[in-house]
């Protein structure tokens, strides 16, 4: 009898330190990404905003770094390591995580391009051949289900990934972004990054 309490009050014990560990667990691998993706998942130096992405985007990004699908210089530095080290329940959680905080807005571009970049973001570019960004990416630049928020994030990092597109990038991701991106110039790329930074 004796021995019985004696495991009962042991089981006691490990059942209500399981759920404060997990606590603790959950908060200290968000601190592995927020170091450098910022507080509340505001972006960080090269670091993007996470804050308010799409949960299926996060889930694919961190997919394409463990299969270095995702290969720019910054991605292979930063992420491949990160994310060959996370399985996909900790990958779903993390998403599902970021995806649920308020964004807010850079507001880092060139207030002056940001009307050109709107126009093309809305029409697109019919002579170029360029479709409207708007169709997918949401009115609001908000995204839907796996097609990211494009609204608030930081002029340069917008601006590097549809740069790296065109130089030959991520060719390897299943995604229409390498031929919509490879056809922008320079100036509409500068244009469509300074208007979605100030996007709230
Ligand atoms: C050492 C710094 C560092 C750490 C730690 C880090 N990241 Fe990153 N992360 C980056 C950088 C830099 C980029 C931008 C890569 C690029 O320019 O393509 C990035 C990109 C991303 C992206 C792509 C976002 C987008 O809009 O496409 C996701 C998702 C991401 N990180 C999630 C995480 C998660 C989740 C963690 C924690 C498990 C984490 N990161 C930890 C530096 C870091
Ligand atoms: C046919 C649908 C479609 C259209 C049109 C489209 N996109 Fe995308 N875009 C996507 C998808 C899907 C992804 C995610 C790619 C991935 O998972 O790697 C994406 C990703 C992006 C990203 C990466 C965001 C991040 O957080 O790293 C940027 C920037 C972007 N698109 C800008 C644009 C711009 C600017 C236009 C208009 C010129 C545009 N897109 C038009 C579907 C589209």
């Amino acid at each position: 009898m004796k021995r019985i309490e004696a495991i009962i009050a042991i089981l006691a014990i490990v059942s209500s330190t399981v759920p404060a560990l997990a606590g603790e667990a959950e908060t200290a691998s968000v601190r592995n990404c927020t170091w450098c993706h910022g507080t509340s998942g505001r972006g960080f130096m090269t670091a993007p905003r996470l804050a308010g992405q799409r949960l299926q985007y996060i889930e694919n990004q961190l997919l394409g770094f463990a299969e270095h699908t995702r290969d720019n210089p910054f991605s292979k530095q930063y992420m491949w390591g990160v994310a060959a080290a996370l399985g996909p329940r900790a990958a779903h959680d993390l998403a599902s995580y970021f995806s649920a905080l308020t964004p807010n807005a850079a507001s880092d571009g060139d207030s002056q391009l940001a009307a050109r970049g709107r126009t093309i973001y809305v029409e697109g570019i019919p002579d170029s051949n360029i479709a409207s960004c708007l169709v997918c990416h949401g009115p609001e630049a908000q995204g839907v289900r796996e097609i990211p928020r494009l609204g608030g994030l930081s002029y340069y990092y917008l601006k590097g990934r549809l740069e790296q597109w065109g130089e030959g990038y991520h060719s390897a991701a299943v995604s229409p972004m390498p031929l919509i991106a490879s056809k922008l110039s320079p100036k509409e790329i500068e244009a469509l990054a300074s208007y979605l930074s100030f996007v709230k």
